[in-house]
């Protein structure tokens, strides 16, 4: 290949496009482009030069905002710590159940950290209060605990207390119950009915806040009054009852019960199918609710149970409406959550329990709860798609479809059952979708967009002088 010249080809280039106007042009105003091209270079100059002095101005906040964020992940993370080990003993909120104290204690914010992380570590000897650390056969890592302390310190109880109820660990059976007076003095004509009465009583004031009504369990500990535990040898259950279950919720009862209270609970726990249903009662406490559980249970109710009992639980021909005074005045929270979980036998009404999570059927229970506020006296059935010409099919089918069509709702949802899934409730979603906006416009990233386009800009601008000048 020959040498070409490249100035010839730049030559030809420009004289095809023959630019009259920048002949023109060229002539009375090149010193006035020369300036032009100065005041650009001396702009994005001091472009550079403000950006870095207000990115060094900023470095301190940036530092304290990074720290902030590792705090905030700390109370994340703490928040599911205390809904799964604390709230059962210290409440919803930390405002403390029975004997335990509250957490959410103005004094113990300003308590040295240290003090705190003792406490939870090594327990209160002689109390309920369970050692937490590992190394002292407790459950929880130091780093765990002193999240527990940052929690105490410096978190909100409200959001904690969402935390638990969306997690399904909020505690539904009080600390303490009373036995059933009728049915406890007919246990007393039992053979040994005063150890068996004894031991009620103690299970209805110390256990049923873990091990439920009658001990049939509950999420956080299990039944007691079933075959596989009846089957224990006495050793094995005093064993447990005495000194707990390293690692896990169950506490040493020998500090606070005497033996011979041990065993007449051993002697229950053997004998429980001799001992009736409802002696010690599931008290009638309502299933707490948030506003992503009630967003949870509207969506499963939509998906799954509108088509028998109508959208708004007007009832259907194929089942009976459940969004009628009737309904709601004799049926506790704890009855309507065990007829969706067992279903009624021989009915269209399906079992629930199998397919979906006690957190998903205590969501449709609350959610169903809120309609007894406006619920008529008198049910009048919707009419499922089919029946009837169009105008008399019942216009709410239509309206709540409309609704569930709607984004926002039902992109909350999903949100929530997502989380909810992997016990991480919806919050850290919410604030991620936030920060991948906010991230494309930090000032970071328009700063260097704008150095490149001035630099750009000037290499541009350089080049067409060069070319002028060198016709
Ligand atoms: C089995 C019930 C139970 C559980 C579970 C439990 N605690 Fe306690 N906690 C108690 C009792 C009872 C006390 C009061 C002890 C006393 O009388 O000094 C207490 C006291 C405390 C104190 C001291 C409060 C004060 O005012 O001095 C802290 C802090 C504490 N608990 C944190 C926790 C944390 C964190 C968890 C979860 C990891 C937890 N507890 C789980 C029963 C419990
Ligand atoms: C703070 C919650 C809590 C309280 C209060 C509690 N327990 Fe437990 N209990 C548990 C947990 C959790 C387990 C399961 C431990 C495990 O996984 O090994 C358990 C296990 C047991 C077991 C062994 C069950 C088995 O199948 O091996 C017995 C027996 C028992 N508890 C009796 C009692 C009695 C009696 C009381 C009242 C004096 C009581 N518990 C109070 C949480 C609790
Ligand atoms: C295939 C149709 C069908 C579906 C789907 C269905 N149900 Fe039912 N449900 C029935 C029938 C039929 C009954 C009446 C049973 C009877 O005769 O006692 C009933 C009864 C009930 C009752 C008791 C009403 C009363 O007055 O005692 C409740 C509560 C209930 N259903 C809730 C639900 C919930 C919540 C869902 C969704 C998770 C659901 N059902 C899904 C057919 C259905």
């Amino acid at each position: 290949m020959s040498f070409v010249d490249k100035k010839e080809i730049l030559k030809t280039f420009v004289t095809l496009r023959d630019p009259l106007w920048l002949k023109k042009e060229s002539n009375n105003m090149n010193p006035k482009s020369h300036l032009i091209e100065s005041l650009i270079g001396l702009g994005a100059t001091m472009l550079i030069a403000a950006g870095l002095g207000w990115y060094m101005l900023n470095e301190p906040t940036r530092i304290l905002s990074a720290q902030e964020d590792v705090l905030n992940i700390q109370l994340e993370e703490a928040m599911t710590l205390y809904a799964e080990n604390c709230a059962v003993c210290h409440g919803l909120n930390g405002e403390g159940i029975g004997a335990t104290p509250a957490l959410n204690n103005p004094a113990l914010v300003t308590m040295p950290f240290e003090e705190i992380q003792k406490t939870i570590s090594r327990g209160r000897y002689q109390t309920a209060m369970p050692a937490w650390s590992l190394l002292d056969g407790g459950p929880l890592s130091d780093y765990q605990i002193d999240e527990l302390v940052l929690l105490i310190q410096y978190g909100d109880w409200t959001e904690t207390g969402d935390r638990v109820v969306n997690l399904g660990l909020a505690p539904l059976v009080p600390f303490t119950t009373e036995a059933d007076p009728a049915l406890l003095e007919q246990i007393g004509a039992l053979p040994d009915g005063a150890t068996l009465q004894t031991a009620i009583q103690i299970f209805a004031s110390s256990c049923v806040s873990c091990h439920g009504a009658d001990g049939v369990g509950t999420s956080i500990a299990p039944a007691l009054n079933d075959t596989d535990t009846r089957e224990k040898t006495v050793e094995d259950l005093t064993r447990t009852l005495s000194y707990g279950n390293t690692g896990t919720l169950m506490a040493g009862w020998s500090n606070i019960l005497t033996p011979e209270e041990i065993s007449a609970l051993v002697t229950l726990i053997k004998r429980w199918e001799e001992v009736p249903t409802g002696t010690i009662p599931a008290p009638d406490v309502p299933i707490p609710t948030t506003a992503e559980s009630i967003a949870l249970g509207s969506q499963l109710y939509s998906a799954n149970c509108s088509r028998c009992h109508g959208p708004e639980g007007q009832g259907t021909p194929r089942a009976p409406s459940i969004n009628v005074q009737s309904f709601f005045v004799d049926k506790s929270d704890q009855v309507i959550e065990q007829i969706i979980t067992l279903g009624v036998p021989g009915t269209a009404m399906p079992t629930w329990g199998d397919r979906m999570t006690e957190v998903e059927i205590q969501a449709i229970v609350g959610f169903i709860r809120q309609w007894e506020a406006t619920a008529p006296e008198v049910a009048t059935l919707t009419r499922p798609g089919g029946g009837g010409p169009p105008w008399r099919n019942n216009t709410t089918t239509t309206d709540t479809t409309l609704f569930g069509l709607l984004p926002l709702p039902s992109s909350s949802t999903n949100t929530t059952e997502a989380s909810m899934t992997n016990g991480n409730p919806s919050i850290s979603t919410h604030t991620s979708g936030g920060s991948q906006t906010s991230s494309l416009l930090d000032w970071r990233v328009l700063l260097m967009l704008g150095v490149l386009l001035s630099i750009a800009f000037t290499l541009i601008s350089k080049g067409w002088s060069e070319l002028r000048q060198r016709r």
